[in-house]
């Protein structure tokens, strides 16, 4: 996608090969600034502490991450602690997990001195399909969207978002936002309400940002408005992401996707997730049950980020001295409250049965 004119990805190799450049997404929307990650504790640090976030962004840096780490040391022990510790910076996107296992599994066989050479060019593959699988979200979301669209001549299509699932948590296109993008850029009269997403306003300021630049209608809503506008013929879908989906399509994302789901489920209004192959955890069938849900800082919580007048980026505290906060990062919704999942091969039924469809051959 295009910032002012140009054209970035999220991630990239720097030139020389030895370290990764991310665009620095703690800064957005008030300032747009990159980082260089070094070393395998800089990449990890980077997805601990919301650097670089997002399912498909935060794999793609674990995997860059190992390729740092073998490019020091490319022996088992290494191999294996810089899995361990990447793996640990954030629990509940399956990306990350995925995506290391399939470098550790590539370069595993090779002997040391050819490690990390092969885990560079897996890293790269990694970045490079999922722009593909996103773009491909994008397509098959565009036509849901066209159908919708049909349906109510001559009204502007609006539809609710939850958290960021654009191009800043992806490497380009993004998943829920991508058939938005399209959508626009087919000529659709679109316009997004964009939750904000308390605590860490992912919303307010990643989503809103990205939409900005594209030039896509949006507003900015509190997490809590969207029941209210469903309920006044104000919203006509909801598209949102997801960090985990499980062997019978039910899917975890940001905390509040689950009541937006509910809100939607009352008020008839399709409810779509938007999801690469790579989110799908084949291994578990009952997310509430199975998916970890990380606990975040409650500082998160009880304080905010934001600009002054001044223009710096600073912190405020909200709630009073003294009062425990508490910060679960992720919520689960269940299959039955989805209404389609939208994936790079299509568009199905968020079942066992649906995605055993698409993906029978994996
Ligand atoms: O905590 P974050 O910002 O990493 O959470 C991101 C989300 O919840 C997204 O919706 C999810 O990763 C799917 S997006 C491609």
């Amino acid at each position: 996608m295009k910032i002012d004119g140009q054209a970035w990805r999220t991630i990239w190799l720097e030139p020389g090969g030895r370290s990764i450049g991310v665009i620095d997404q703690i800064q957005l929307p008030h300032q747009f600034t990159t980082r260089t990650l070094r070393s395998c504790d800089e990449a990890a640090e980077a997805i601990r502490t919301m650097v670089v976030r997002g399912a498909p962004l935060i794999g793609v840096t674990g995997a860059y991450g190992l390729m740092l780490a073998l490019q020091v040391d490319p022996s088992d022990d290494s191999l294996a602690a810089a899995f361990d510790q990447l793996n640990a910076t954030r629990p509940t996107a399956v990306n990350l997990r995925w995506a290391l296992e399939r470098v550790r599994d590539r370069v595993a066989p090779l002997p040391p001195a050819e490690r990390a050479e092969a885990a560079q060019v897996e890293a790269g593959a990694i970045a490079d399909e999922d722009v593909a699988m996103c773009e491909a979200i994008g397509e098959h979301g565009l036509a849901l969207f066209q159908k919708l669209a049909a349906a109510r001549p001559g009204q502007t299509l609006n539809v609710l978002t939850h958290c960021n699932a654009g191009w800043l948590a992806t490497v380009d296109w993004g998943t829920a936002l991508a058939p938005i993008y399209k959508a626009h850029r087919a000529g659709l009269d679109i316009h997004v309400w964009v939750d904000e997403t308390r605590p860490r306003n992912q919303g307010a300021s990643l989503t809103a940002y990205e939409l900005g630049r594209e030039g896509v209608p949006h507003t900015v809503i509190v997490d809590n408005a969207g029941g209210h506008l469903m309920q006044h013929g104000q919203v006509d879908a909801v598209i949102v992401g997801t960090d985990r989906t499980t062997r019978r399509g039910d899917v975890c994302n940001k905390i509040g996707t689950y009541l937006k789901a509910l809100a939607a489920r009352d008020n008839n209004i399709p409810f779509y997730v938007a999801l690469p192959a790579s989110t799908i955890d084949w291994s578990i069938d009952d997310g509430v049950a199975e998916i970890p849900i990380e606990a975040r800082s409650p500082e998160e919580v009880t304080h905010i980020q934001g600009r002054s007048p001044e223009g710096a980026i600073t912190t405020v505290q909200l709630s009073p001295d003294g009062s425990p906060g508490f910060n679960p990062a992720f919520d689960v919704t269940p299959a039955r409250l989805v209404t389609a999942l939208i994936t790079e091969r299509g568009v199905v039924a968020a079942s066992a049965a649906g995605l055993q469809e698409l993906y029978g051959d994996v």
